[in-house]
């Protein structure tokens, strides 16, 4: 190229297609890319002109160069105006995309539940607590001595077949009731003594209202002068605290080789009040608990003077009471975690 003519010829064909071209950008990384491609030193249509420098005759070298700085200089201005119009837009369309209204109701986290078993335990424990009992732990794995033996039941006798016994070995088994706790305590204690004994019992039982595991709440009360009017006084409490104010209990006479005498202990029905309906199946009065004032061969074993000291006792059973309490018609709920009826118990 000799001619400085032939050059600006040359630059304004060059301006002329960049023009054409960034009418059709759209978006800023377009811009990038065109603008590197014309850029390139070695291939760009602007970056390789300097390229040229070496054919140019040494008196058109200066004019060359300027025209050639020009023209980059205008281009870059070109790239950099577009490419901050559409970075512009390109924002605005972002935020737009992202607003949120800050005046939206927040989404409800969802709140867990204790479940309907602890809640029936704590409840428990709050009000004998408040009562002034203590909590014993108790064992799973017993002997068949402090399950049995201790608590009036020998070997042979029947009431062993009351409750269908998973045996760990001869000696050892997994506890069928709480009340084995009573004997530890009383071997461990001096009167008075005033306990109750939350824990797991295992039987091998399985219908609508029996598990293999269950729940179960033992009390004990030793003291001097205790009687089954102390008991019911205490059960009126838990009862009323569980089932409503107006709740009343009624004992009736059973066997438990433990207690003697000893009993049943129902509430009048919290549901139809007394006028019979399906909960209480006609009669008025749901079954809740058995209990019963120690029997003095007990607390002898556990050496303890029977001729001075007297004691009552309670099992509940936890599913039992969260069931009646919670309208639960099968035991296996309890025990499933299935979340659309955990959900709905919250007390
Ligand atoms: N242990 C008995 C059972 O599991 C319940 C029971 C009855 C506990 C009478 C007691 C009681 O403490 O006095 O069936």
């Amino acid at each position: 190229m000799t001619d400085l003519n032939e050059l600006s010829e040359k630059l304004s064909a060059i301006k002329a297609e960049i023009k054409d071209e960034l009418v059709n950008i759209t978006n800023s990384k377009s811009v990038y890319e065109y603008r590197k491609n014309i850029m390139d030193s070695k291939s760009g249509k602007i970056g390789s002109l300097m390229k040229e420098m070496c054919k140019i005759p040494n008196e058109m070298k200066a004019e060359y160069g300027k025209k050639v700085n020009e023209i980059k200089t205008w281009a870059q201005a070109e790239f950099e105006e577009l490419d901050k119009k559409l970075k512009e837009a390109e924002m605005r369309v972002k935020y737009e995309s992202e607003k949120i209204d800050v005046t939206l109701p927040a989404k409800k986290a969802k709140k867990g539940n204790l479940h309907p078993n602890t809640q029936m335990r704590n409840q428990l424990v709050d009000i004998f607590g408040s009562m002034g009992f203590d909590i014993y732990e108790g064992r799973e794995i017993e002997t068949d001595y402090y399950n049995f033996t201790a608590l009036n039941i020998p070997q042979d006798h029947p009431a062993r077949d009351m409750q269908d016994t998973f045996y760990l070995s001869p000696e050892f088994l997994l506890r069928t009731q709480t009340s084995s706790g009573q004997i530890h305590v009383m071997e461990e204690q001096k009167p008075p003594i005033k306990i109750i004994s939350p824990g797991k019992v295992f039987r091998s039982d399985d219908d609508a209202t029996h598990s293999p595991m269950f729940s179960q709440m033992e009390g004990l009360v030793v003291d001097k002068g205790i009687t089954l009017c102390d008991l019911q006084g205490m059960l009126d409490v838990f009862v009323q605290k569980i089932f409503g104010e107006d709740t009343k209990t009624r004992l009736r006479p059973s066997y438990f080789p433990f207690t003697e005498p000893s009993v049943e202990v129902d509430v009048s029905c919290f549901q139809c009040h007394g006028a019979g309906c399906r909960l209480c199946k006609g009669t008025g009065w749901i079954e809740i608990l058995g209990a019963g004032v120690v029997n003095k061969s007990v607390l002898e074993g556990c050496g303890i003077d029977s001729s001075v000291y007297s004691g009552i006792a309670f099992g509940i059973g936890i599913e039992r009471i969260a069931m009646l309490k919670y309208g639960i018609n099968n035991i296996k709920h309890l025990f499933e975690s299935d979340l659309r009826v955990l959900d709905q118990i919250d007390d």
